[in-house]
C-alpha cells in the first residue's frame, strides 16, 4: 500500500482559549473536565507572539474564547495586537463581566465581531443552567449595548432537552434584541456535555419540532423583511453519517489552550496523542511537522470501514474525539456512522434520551470543585 503525503494548507482559523476561568457553570461546556489541573495561562507577550507566528503562517481569523475571555485584563491589548496584524477578530463571550466601557475599549482596539451566548429565553431557566442568578439581565443589557455600538451581533443558544421546547420564545427574544445572526446549536457532546449527555440529549421528536419551528420563523421573518440568519445545528447523534469534524484534522483550524498547548480541535487534549506546546516549538513546526498535527491527516491512517469508503473525502471518518470517547480508540470510524461496528453506542444514546427522567439539578455543573472532585486534583 503506497503512503501518500497529504497536502497541508495554512491554519486559516486560530482559536485562542485565553483562560479556563469562567463565572458561569454551564453543564454543557466543551472545556476539558480536568480543567482545574491547568492553572497556568500564557502571558500577554506570549499570546501576541502566538498571533504573530499564526499570521505569518497565513491565519486570517482569530477567535478569543475560554472559559470566559473577559476575565483577562489584557483583552483590549490582545485585540489591538491581533487587529494591527490584520486578523479578523471575534470575541466569543457569555457577556458576564462586559461593560459599556469595555465595549468601547474593544471597539477602539479594532474588534470586528462579538458573539454572546445565552442559556435560555427566560431568567429562571437561564439561572438554573448557568448557575448564576444575575446572568440573564446582564446578558440582555450587554446584547443591547453591543448592538448600540454598531457591532454585527451573533446570539448563540446552546440547545438541549431542557430548553429546546422553548425555541419559539428564544427566537422571539433574538428578534427583540435585533440579532444579525442567530446560532441555535444543539449541544455537541464533548467535555462536560459528554459527561452530562444523558440529561442533555434531546429526543428525536424534540429535534423535529424544533426544525419545524425554525422553518416557521424563517418564513415569517423573511416576509417581514428581517434578514437575520437563523442557523440551526442538529446533534450528530441523530445522523447516519458523521460530520467532517474541523473541516479535517489539521486542515484549517488551530486551537491554543490557556497554558499553550496547540491542538487541532478544542477536545483533542483528551486523546492519547502528544501535542506540542507553543512554549517549546514554533507554530510552523507545530502545524507542518509535529506528530500530533500529522496523526490523522490524509487517509492512510484509516482502518476499515473508512479506508475503502467512497465518502471518506467528505467526512474524513468523522470526529476523532468522538471515536475515542465512544469506542476507546481514536482510529475507529466515528460511531455516528451507520457503517461503524460501534454505531450501537449512538442507538443506545438515542434510546436513553427517550427514557431518561434526569432533571437540570441532577446534571454535573462545570466548576472547579467538580473538576477537582472528578480528577482528585
Ligand atoms: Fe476533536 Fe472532532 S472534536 S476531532
Amino acid at each position: 500500500m503506497s503512503e501518500s503525503k497529504p497536502q497541508v494548507n495554512p491554519p486559516l482559523w486560530l482559536l485562542a482559549e485565553l483562560t479556563y476561568r469562567c463565572p458561569l457553570q454551564c453543564p454543557y461546556c466543551s472545556n476539558p473536565i480536568d480543567f482545574a489541573k491547568q492553572e497556568k495561562e500564557l502571558t500577554t507577550e506570549q499570546w501576541i507572539e502566538v498571533f504573530r507566528q499564526a499570521r505569518e503562517l497565513g491565519s486570517v481569523q482569530l477567535g478569543f474564547s475560554g472559559g470566559e475571555p473577559l476575565v483577562r485584563k489584557d483583552l483590549p491589548e490582545l485585540i489591538k495586537a491581533a487587529h494591527d496584524m490584520g486578523f479578523y477578530t471575534n470575541l466569543i463571550t457569555s457577556g458576564i463581566g462586559l461593560t459599556e466601557k469595555k465595549l468601547t475599549a474593544f471597539s477602539d482596539a479594532g474588534l470586528d465581531h462579538i458573539q454572546i451566548s445565552f442559556q435560555a429565553s427566560d431568567e429562571t431557566l437561564n439561572a438554573a443552567l448557568a448557575g448564576s442568578q444575575k446572568a440573564f439581565q446582564q446578558k440582555l443589557e450587554m446584547a443591547k449595548a453591543v448592538k448600540a455600538q454598531g457591532y454585527p451581533m451573533v446570539l448563540n443558544f446552546v440547545l438541549h432537552r431542557h430548553n429546546i421546547d422553548q425555541l419559539d420564545r428564544i427566537i422571539e427574544l433574538c428578534i427583540e434584541l435585533e440579532a444579525d445572526d442567530v446560532e441555535l446549536a444543539t449541544c455537541q457532546f464533548y467535555g462536560w456535555a459528554h459527561l452530562n449527555r444523558e440529561g442533555l440529549l434531546p429526543t428525536r421528536e424534540q429535534i423535529a419540532r424544533a426544525e419545524a419551528t425554525v422553518q416557521v420563523y424563517r418564513e415569517r421573518m423573511a416576509a417581514s423583511g428581517n434578514l437575520a440568519n437563523l442557523l440551526f445545528v442538529t446533534p450528530d447523534y441523530y445522523e447516519e453519517r458523521p460530520k467532517g469534524c474541523m473541516g479535517g484534522w489539521g486542515a484549517i483550524f488551530l486551537s491554543v489552550t490557556p497554558e499553550g498547548d496547540a491542538l487541532p480541535c478544542h477536545s483533542a487534549r483528551q486523546l492519547p496523542v502528544k501535542f506540542p506546546s507553543v512554549l517549546e516549538h514554533s507554530l510552523e513546526h507545530i502545524w507542518y511537522d509535529s506528530f500530533g498535527f500529522n496523526r490523522y491527516r490524509g487517509y492512510d491512517w484509516m482502518p476499515e470501514p473508512c479506508r475503502s469508503c467512497p465518502e471518506k473525502e467528505k467526512d474524513y471518518g468523522g470526529c476523532r474525539c468522538q471515536a475515542y470517547m465512544l469506542t476507546g480508540n481514536a482510529d475507529n470510524a466515528d460511531p455516528v456512522c451507520s457503517k461503524s461496528p460501534h454505531h450501537g453506542k449512538i442507538l443506545a444514546a438515542r434510546e436513553e434520551a427517550n427514557c431518561t427522567t434526569m432533571k437540570i439539578d441532577q446534571l454535573t455543573f462545570r466548576n472547579r470543585a467538580n473538576s477537582q472532585l472528578i480528577f482528585k486534583v
